[in-house]
């Protein structure tokens, strides 16, 4: 094969990133994977729409079909973004034997199952290296990188509007809500806000990451998810004199840890929730936009991944590093490398919320008389649920007062059945406030 060609559905952020970065870039490229590779076409909805970097009107079509059939073009990428037709224009390319690259988290998340087996019935790969964590090689680096090893901890700050919201809440002590609305303002955040903000976006990353560590399909709709809406400046502090960060986390952490099972079995805690986290803890110091990785594999130990979560230029290099193996694949018509999804847990299953393990942040707005404390942790020792320590902050609330409790392990059940019962309590006004703490364990 002299060049490779390719065939673009989507020129605007990240396909009018990816034409620049091979325009930059492409003649390095080609000396490292010792083949050229030429955008062929580009599909786009409308000539005439603003895009981040041009693209010769020559190039570019308004029929993504003329893309995926043309004979020209050997590899296909889908950065049109949604589900349905992002749906059609893969299946489509994969029934043609052609590889595909995507950036599309959603689309993965709904149908990933139902590509990966069209992948293996057409013989042709799809590569999806941008749609988690922008520039950072995530997908690459648990598919090769760590091939040797069990994952037996990932900790993912994975969404960039979340984790700058968090940050200048923590740094500049302000609300929810003002923050939200100046990142609006500023193109940090969408409007409406609630793909990122409620965590589903987060959701779509780490099932992705899920199942790609432990080898069967995680279903979105096991993934438990909280997002940070309903985060206080109040709690950001308390928690800050209590020596935490609050970071919104993505947790995939195999139940029994760091135990090697000889026959293929594990149960997972795949979950997305703000999460008190050590200041000492490196994950504590990834602020505004960034996002981060830490991975835990049991030959590797413990490492930690860190870039841009977004953005045309890191979005562009992950589609590169996609084209590079797609482009490899085909030059050497190679398809024994490790494959982008492969199914190797026979019996894996998503342990349910209720029975996650875990530490607790909870704050209460109690009234300021004696006896509550004894009242409130009767109700945990009748659930077996040790306090670790009590804080009464300065400060009232009407006639109330706040009062902290840290929590040590226990399942979620538990704990949420506890705070049921405390939340009934006289003693106890307005619903309690739980967060969850991770140790890193
Ligand atoms: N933006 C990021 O930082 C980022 C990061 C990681 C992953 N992603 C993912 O990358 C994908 C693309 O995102 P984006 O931000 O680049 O979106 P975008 O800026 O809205 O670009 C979408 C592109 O698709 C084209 N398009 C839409 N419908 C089409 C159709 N029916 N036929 C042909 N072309 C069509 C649009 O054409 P027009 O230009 O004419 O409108 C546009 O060029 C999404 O799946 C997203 O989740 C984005």
């Amino acid at each position: 094969m002299q060049q490779v060609n390719l065939g673009m559905i989507g020129g605007g952020t990240v396909g009018s990133g990816v034409f620049h970065a091979l325009q930059l870039n492409g003649a390095l490229l080609a000396l490292r994977i010792g083949v050229p590779v030429a955008v062929r076409k580009v599909a786009v909805k409308a000539f005439n729409e603003p895009r981040p970097y041009e693209i010769p009107r020559s190039l570019m079509t308004t029929d993504w079909r003329e893309v995926v059939n043309d004979p020209e073009v050997h590899i296909v990428s889908e950065l049109a973004g949604g589900t349905t037709l992002a749906r059609e224009i893969i299946l489509s390319a994969l029934r043609l034997g052609k590889p595909v690259i995507t950036a599309n988290k959603a689309l993965l998340s709904a149908h990933g199952e139902e590509l990966f087996a069209a992948t293996k019935e057409h013989g042709a790969n799809l590569y999806y290296e941008a749609s988690v964590c922008g520039g950072i090689p995530i997908i690459k680096s648990l598919r090769e990188g760590f091939v040797g090893n069990r994952i037996t901890a990932l900790y993912g700050i994975v969404n960039g509007t979340c984790n700058y919201i968090l940050t200048r809440m923590k740094l500049e002590g302000a609300d929810f809500g003002a923050v939200l609305a100046d990142a609006q303002r500023q193109g940090y955040a969408e409007t409406p806000p609630d793909l990122d903000i409620d965590g589903w976006d987060s959701q779509h990353k780490i099932g992705i990451l899920a199942s790609l560590s432990h080898g069967f399909w995680v279903r979105p709709e096991d993934i438990y998810v909280e997002g940070i809406r309903h985060i206080s400046a109040l709690d950001i502090k308390f928690a800050d004199e209590l020596g935490y960060t609050i970071k919104l986390l993505g947790i995939i952490k195999m139940a029994e840890s760091g135990k090697r099972k000889e026959k293929s079995s594990c149960r997972v805690q795949v979950s997305v929730y703000p999460t008190l986290v050590p200041n000492a803890h490196v994950l504590a110091g990834v602020n505004h936009v960034f996002n981060a990785v830490f991975v835990r594999g049991d030959i590797v130990g413990d490492t930690l991944f860190y870039g841009r979560g977004a953005g045309k230029d890191a979005t562009a290099s992950a589609v590169l590093s996609d084209l590079a193996d797609a482009a490899l694949d085909l030059k050497f018509v190679s398809k024994h490398r490790v494959p982008p999804f492969v199914p190797h847990e026979c019996d894996g299953a998503v342990l349910p919320i209720e029975a996650v393990v875990s530490s607790y942040f909870v704050r209460l707005n109690v009234v300021d008389k004696p006896g509550v404390l004894a009242k409130i942790a009767a109700v945990f020792g009748e659930s077996r649920i040790g306090i670790s320590s009590v804080i009464q902050p300065e400060g009232h609330e009407g006639a109330s007062v706040p009062l902290i409790f840290m929590l040590h392990h226990a399942t979620n059940g538990a704990v949420a059945g506890a705070l049921k019962k405390i939340g009934r309590l006289s003693v106890v006004k307005g619903q309690p406030v739980m967060l969850r703490v991770e140790t890193f364990e």
